[in-house]
């Protein structure tokens, strides 16, 4: 078979509003995106994930579409998407972008015509609730002036959408296909396990309901990928799709990666693992017996980034796993997703003011839970105040960037040698270097304590999750490593690449 090129692509996620703003105005953009393609290209990335660009009245950053098949004014126009994508294309960088099915934005003319009483069945409005609670906090229902109530997973401003009404299944297929036509490689499909909730609602923890929840992963949604496959399938090029899926099993993630859905689910283990050597092989054990093409992502957009959820109490340790943490992602078979602003080692930004602060998921909390923009502040380009180059203007980024990017800037890192943008090149580079050699399959070798030992053909990969140093597995030619070694002996926190010669 030949290999397809998702199946072990490395895919870099770009949170548009935060990567890079050409228009000045403080908010990242399609053309910002554009103007920086060559430093992703230079980076050795195989393709971009644009988060959400369409019209929206911004309560979830984009998550909430307003009209599918459009850019917002603040991102710039389809004449800029257009141009971008050639752009990707002529550098050899495939595009994906992030498809909202689970709900749209209370602005999008479907929910506004339900508030006026027309066509309610595209969306869930019933007479009387349920138990369920927004992911974000709250009760998961809203009343609306006539005394009915709508169901939204999310934020009141994001209806879910009802998929038992063929209305919506055509909808989405020809929202599909639009941007299929304008030459997108593929799509990021958002809270993929949604879309579909139990018959008649019931409430969670209902006895009479068997299944796991009633909220999310019905076996119905299923019927909706393969839908979605037959239609990637009539387009050349082979079109793919990755799903969001928040399971609690590999067995449960699998269901969604077969030969007629998805191509790829997002394998949120890894990320939700501690960091020790045990944990890391079981995820890996799990995820490569049980799903067919494997995912791997320590950060994105709704998550503490990597180097602060590794943070040990001795200072720089965050940053060591970090790096030691992506070689050995990038060692295991299957395709590798990346967050912009972790290949400077950007952390996440814990002290932002309150009234900065723009996540849904901090004012639905009620201020109890800081959100998600610590991890989705602006990239500094250069070292410079006032937007360290994110902005060509002089306002300033939507979210303020703390002191400390200076230093973590592309422009100081460039050219450094032990620098993480230059560590992130080189493994990089090596991966597509190796890529020939090595089988999809992966052998566990002798391991001491705390850490993990495996090979892949001609490479063998290390980490140390302990706290001693260990003894490498051999004499073999060390291509890259993610901290200095010490007498041949492999520090804390640290990863290697090996070569061996083949056999
Ligand atoms: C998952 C997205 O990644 C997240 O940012 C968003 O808030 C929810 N889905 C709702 O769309």
């Amino acid at each position: 078979m030949e290999i397809p090129w998702w199946r072990d692509a490395v895919v870099y996620e770009i949170y548009v509003r935060s990567f890079a703003d050409a228009s000045g105005d403080g908010v990242g953009d399609l053309a910002g995106v554009r103007e920086r393609l060559p430093y992703l290209r230079r980076l050795g990335v195989d393709a971009i994930w644009l988060t959400p660009f369409y019209p929206s009245p911004m309560a979830d950053g984009g998550y909430d579409v307003a009209d599918y098949r459009g850019v917002d004014p603040l991102f710039g126009s389809l004449a800029d998407f257009e141009a971008l994508v050639a752009d990707a294309h002529e550098l050899g960088l495939r595009v994906l972008v992030d498809v909202v099915p689970n709900h749209s934005s209370a602005a999008h003319p479907w929910f506004q015509a339900a508030l006026r009483g027309e066509g309610r069945e595209r969306y869930i409005f019933r007479d009387t609730t349920n138990n369920w609670q927004s992911t974000f906090g709250g009760p998961a229902w809203t009343r609306v002036a006539d005394g009915q109530y709508y169901l939204h997973l999310f934020a009141p401003e994001q209806p879910d959408f009802n998929w038992r009404n063929p209305e919506v299944h055509e909808e989405f297929l020809d929202v599909l296909r639009f941007w299929l036509d304008r030459g997108v490689d593929g799509f990021r499909i958002d809270v993929a396990m949604g879309l579909y909730k139990a018959e008649g609602l019931p409430n969670v923890g209902d006895q009479s309901f068997t299944s796991v929840s009633p909220v999310w992963g019905q076996p119905e949604v299923h019927g909706v990928y393969r839908d979605w496959r037959r239609l990637l399938d009539g387009y050349p090029g082979e079109r793919m799709a990755v799903g969001e899926v928040w399971t609690d099993s590999p067995e449960d993630l699998a269901q969604y990666v077969r030969p007629d859905e998805l191509h790829q689910s997002f394998n949120f283990a890894w990320l939700q693992a501690p960091w020790s050597a045990p944990a890391f092989r079981k995820v890996i054990e799990d995820t490569l017996s049980t799903v067919p093409f494997a995912t791997w992502v320590l950060s994105n957009h709704d998550v503490v980034r990597h180097r602060t959820r590794y943070e040990g109490t001795e200072p720089g340790t965050g940053l060591a796993r970090a790096r030691a943490a992506l070689l050995a992602m990038l060692a295991l078979p299957g395709s590798a997703y990346l967050y912009q602003g972790e290949e400077l080692g950007l952390p996440e930004v814990t002290d932002l003011p309150d009234e900065a602060r723009q996540d849904p998921v901090f004012f639905q909390s009620k201020g109890e839970l800081p959100g998600r923009d610590g991890c989705r502040v602006p990239i500094p380009w250069t070292v410079d105040p006032p937007s360290h180059g994110f902005s060509a203007g002089a306002a300033e980024p939507w979210l303020p960037q703390p002191e400390s990017f200076a230093e973590l800037s592309v422009e100081k890192q460039e050219g450094v040698a032990d620098s993480t943008l230059e560590f992130y090149r080189r493994a990089l580079a090596c991966r597509h270097e190796l890529a020939g050699e090595i089988p999809y399959s992966l052998e566990w070798l002798e391991s001491p304590e705390g850490a993990l030992f495996f090979t892949r053909g001609t490479l063998v990969c290390a980490i140390n999750c302990g706290a001693h140093a260990v003894r490498l597995p051999g004499h073999e030619e060390v291509l890259l490593s993610s901290g200095p070694l010490r007498n041949g002996l492999l520090p804390p926190d640290t990863a290697v690449w090996l070569r061996r010669p083949a056999s």
